[in-house]
């Protein structure tokens, strides 16, 4: 390991001075606009309060939730590979996009650092918690690791990123979290990245594959029933945040997977005919029996769809790196 490397751990926060006012009228207005449609809706990055982060923690763990242990095993298979691949031979900055606790990106970090890559690793989250833990939790466990926490939303952190750390990027977006945007902004959101990037850097994105779709339901309707308390915390944090009167037993966690789309579908079903006030909204909302709520989509590929995704963008597919079971991939992409 090269100790040379190593740096006190910094954190840069990008997050505006008064985001939290802002983040409640912006989760109020959504919930208006969500629950005043017909069929309604909320959305899912709202699932992710202190309480939700800690369940999707949970989730990781249940058995039927395979796309943790599968990326995990796609880097525990192609660790080297991946890392021969991302680390050319200049200093490089490895931007983890939604880092969270870093856990499977410690392993292709681990690996750099053994074979003594030179580079800065640059976790971004939108939660100043998470990567506050996670600076102490790597000075700790990598300390020749030089890292530079960044708190803010993808697209505030890339700029200073940019103009903060010159030289070649390899970016990083795991664990499927493509899947949950839908199409158009997907494609909007990899042409958006790929604005921030430089012919010859590169881009890492781990995709959940179409499989027997019998596996993917349980995936997200997990027998200890923690998906359905993650899906059903939304309804509390509307109560806590916004002031929201929901009998949350009375609605229930409901998952739908479509193999033509290839898309989970997620939702809270009202189990009764009800009204709900939401303080902060100022509005009622009424919900007929079994009228449903949709919260969330996770989108799942073919590896032609991946393909085509980068190359709309102008990234390059130079390795498609999966686990044993073709469960789960990481394509890496180079900017052309
Ligand atoms: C974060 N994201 C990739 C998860 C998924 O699989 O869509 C969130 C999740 N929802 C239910 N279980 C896990």
């Amino acid at each position: 390991m090269n100790q040379n490397l190593y740096t006190a751990p910094a954190l840069t926060d990008l997050s505006a001075p008064d985001s939290g006012k802002n983040a409640l009228q912006q989760f109020a207005e959504d919930v208006i606009s969500g629950l005043s449609q017909y069929p309604k809706t909320l959305s899912s990055k709202y699932f992710y309060d202190g309480k939700g982060s800690r369940l999707f923690q949970q989730i990781m763990a249940v058995p039927e939730y395979y796309l943790t242990q599968s990326e995990f095993d796609v880097f525990e298979t192609h660790k080297q590979a991946i890392a021969q691949h991302i680390a050319g031979s200049e200093p490089f900055t490895l931007v983890d996009l939604g880092a969270g606790d870093a856990t499977k990106t410690k392993v292709i970090l681990k690996e750099l650092l053994q074979q003594d890559a030179r580079f800065e690793y640059v976790p971004v989250d939108i939660s100043g918690d998470a990567m506050q833990e996670l600076n102490r939790n790597l000075q700790k466990e990598l300390p020749a690791l030089q890292t530079h926490a960044v708190v803010g939303t993808y697209f505030d952190a890339l700029p200073w990123i940019n103009a903060h750390k010159p030289g070649p990027k390899v970016l990083l977006f795991l664990g499927s979290n493509i899947g949950n945007f839908l199409p158009e902004y997907r494609s909007y959101f990899i042409k958006e990245v790929r604005k921030h990037m430089q012919p010859g850097d590169k881009l890492l994105v781990g995709m959940d594959l179409r499989k027997d779709p019998e596996t993917i339901l349980k995936a997200y309707n997990d027998a200890s029933g923690v998906t359905a308390a993650f899906n059903l915390n939304l309804l509390d944090r509307i109560n806590s945040e916004l002031g929201g009167n929901f009998i949350v037993d009375q609605f229930m966690h409901y998952p739908l997977y479509n193999p033509q789309e290839g898309v989970m579908k997620s939702y809270l079903v009202s189990k009764k005919a009800q009204e709900v006030t939401i303080k902060a909204t100022g509005k009622s909302f009424k919900f007929e029996a079994w009228e449903a709520i949709h919260t969330e989509s996770s989108y799942k590929f073919t590896l032609q769809q991946a393909e085509t995704l980068g190359q709309e963008a102008g990234l390059k597919t130079a390795q498609v790196f999966q686990d044993e079971k073709a469960y789960f991939a990481d394509l890496l992409y180079i900017a052309t």
